[in-house]
């Protein structure tokens, strides 16, 4: 099984070709989003990127909002227009494969968690993603980013990359710490796994139960959608 593997994020699309265990086959290629990141725009970009990548046979997107069977339903980050567009169904017939999508944070903790109790996986980027694990079993559409956090602002607005950029390092770290202790509190987890592109910046003495883990686990987890 030869997978392209797609990572639709606020500020960059990626690509790599994966095998059905999630084995990395190409090296990842990026580009930046469109903007305006209209649907038709992304699918551009993930023709041009796919062009450049090896053979393929089927496609796993990780989309950055809810995706119920194949459609997009939110898009904070992403022009409006794909709320309610058929993303597998555009892409399968753009590309010439079959497509699965899902959340872009869902497809991350299918990578990552070990599949023992409560698992919670938080991405840091442009949003903030969240999924969360029982056993190893997906909850599904669990959305921590627009809940409210602190002073009437919602995790993402506290912790994604404009406030990282606004409010700076040290401020994003101690609101990262204040939202591992609430999130703690609502799920009590077991694990708590973090990912995304500004993992990196985290510079915090992580409670044992707090693990980081590297963004590329946003491509590798698409092997997941096509277990049956
Ligand atoms: C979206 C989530 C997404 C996250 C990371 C948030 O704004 O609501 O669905 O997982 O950004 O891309």
């Amino acid at each position: 099984m030869r997978i392209l593997a797609v990572d639709i994020g606020g500020s960059g699309v990626k690509v790599m070709i994966i095998d059905g265990k999630g084995k990395q086959l190409s090296e990842r290629a990026r580009v930046p989003t469109p903007q305006p990141a209209t649907p038709q725009s992304v699918i551009n970009s993930i023709k041009q990127l796919a062009a450049k990548q090896a053979k393929f046979d089927r496609v796993a997107v990780g989309f950055p909002g809810v995706v119920r069977k194949g459609v997009t339903e939110t898009a904070h980050n992403l022009d409006k227009s794909w709320i309610g567009f058929p993303l597998e169904k555009e892409l399968s017939q753009a590309l010439g494969k079959p497509v699965r999508a899902a959340n872009d944070a869902d497809v991350q903790g299918l990578a990552v968690v070990g599949g023992r109790g409560v698992e919670l996986v938080l991405t840091l980027g442009t949003g903030l993603g969240s999924a969360l694990f029982v056993d190893g079993k997906l909850v599904p559409n669990l959305e921590v980013a627009h809940h409210p956090f602190r002073k009437s602002r919602t995790y993402e607005e506290c912790l994604g990359a404009q406030a990282l950029e606004k409010s700076g390092k040290k401020k994003w770290n101690r609101s990262l710490q204040r939202a591992f202790a609430e999130l703690h509190h609502l799920f009590n987890y077991d694990r708590l796994w973090i990912g995304g592109g500004n993992g990196e910046r985290v510079k915090l003495k992580l409670p044992p139960r707090v693990k980081i883990v590297p963004n590329v686990a946003g491509l590798l987890g698409g092997a997941a959608l096509w277990k049956e």
